[in-house]
């Protein structure tokens, strides 16, 4: 598929885009475009760059002048909650929202999908996979854990332990999202004496990312049927991916974390769900 294929742009194309500070980087336009196209949509995705304290002054311009909505990320995911008029259950216990959509009767209504997408995205891996009366335990307390912990809350699970540096962060989450019966939040130096019961191990954290800051965890205790799950995709294997591999353990990264989290967005603007199939992971990640 070649991006020229995109250019059909008339006087009734609808326009999408994203938002975040920077932007350059973001996969979402390919992703967006590539369903656009697949599904014969009169339509486009567009990165938006917006200068930090521009935030509401753009938004509010986008959903005057007819954009079907915006992808928002770092550092607007908080600035785009506040902007919005009706939220979702998810976006308004995280208090962040990635996904804003301009209503035709001027109202902005705001979600939040990095949760579904999180969770769809091992569901996509093993249908059979729950996390329902099972413990997780989740490395980090930043804004994308808080999405995640939120799932697995929803989904049932019987516990989450949080593991974080900062261990106040982690009691934060916490208290926000008034779970307390639900978790146990520990430093993240004590994670192996935890591994045993678990069903699901989930890095949140940046660590891995690079060699020089990278996450070294000893999985022997880990139950071979638990899944190991960074959100990281780039690098693609981060060491602790590589040791459950090593480990026997089924694995995933966070590519199709960012896949599936696009999907409510696109449903919602353009009034067809997209697929997240073979061929996306392969013209996204190549
Ligand atoms: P995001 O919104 O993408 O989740 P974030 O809010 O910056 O990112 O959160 C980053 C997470 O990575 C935090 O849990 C952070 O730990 P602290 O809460 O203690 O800051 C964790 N993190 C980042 N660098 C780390 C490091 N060198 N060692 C341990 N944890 C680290």
């Amino acid at each position: 598929m070649t991006d020229n294929k995109f250019l059909n742009i008339n006087g009734k194309t609808k326009i999408a885009g994203v938002t975040g500070n920077p932007i350059s980087h973001s996969k979402s336009p390919k992703i967006h475009n590539f369903w656009l196209n697949e599904n014969n949509i009169d339509g486009v995705y567009i990165p938006i760059p917006i200068k930090v304290g521009d935030f509401n002054d753009v938004v509010k311009s986008m959903a005057k002048i007819g954009i079907m909505g915006m992808n928002v990320t770092s550092p607007y995911k908080i600035e785009a909650y506040n902007i919005c008029d009706e939220l979702s259950d998810c976006a308004r216990e995280i208090g962040a929202v990635n996904t804003l959509t301009f209503k035709d009767n001027g109202t902005i209504h705001g979600d939040c999908t990095d949760a579904y997408g999180f969770y769809q995205a091992l569901i996509d891996m093993n249908k059979n996979f729950t996390i329902k009366d099972k413990v997780a335990l989740v490395i980090g307390a930043g804004g994308a854990s808080r999405a995640i912990i939120w799932q697995l809350i929803h989904e049932n699970a019987s516990k989450v332990i949080i593991a974080n540096r900062t261990i106040s962060k982690a009691e934060d989450i916490v208290k926000s999202l008034n779970i307390q019966d639900k978790c146990e939040v520990i430093s993240i130096n004590d994670m192996e004496s935890h591994l045993q019961d678990i069903h699901l191990l989930v890095n949140t954290t940046t660590l891995g990312a690079t060699k020089e800051n990278d996450l070294h965890i000893n999985l022997e205790n880990l139950n071979k049927n638990a899944t190991v799950y960074d959100i990281l995709y780039n690098p693609t294997e981060t060491t602790l991916l590589q040791n459950a591999k090593a480990n026997g353990n089924p694995y995933l990264n966070g590519e199709g974390m960012l896949l599936h989290q696009a999907v409510p967005a696109f449903t919602r603007w353009f009034k067809i769900k997209p697929d997240v199939t073979s061929n996306l992971y392969k013209y996204i990640y190549g």
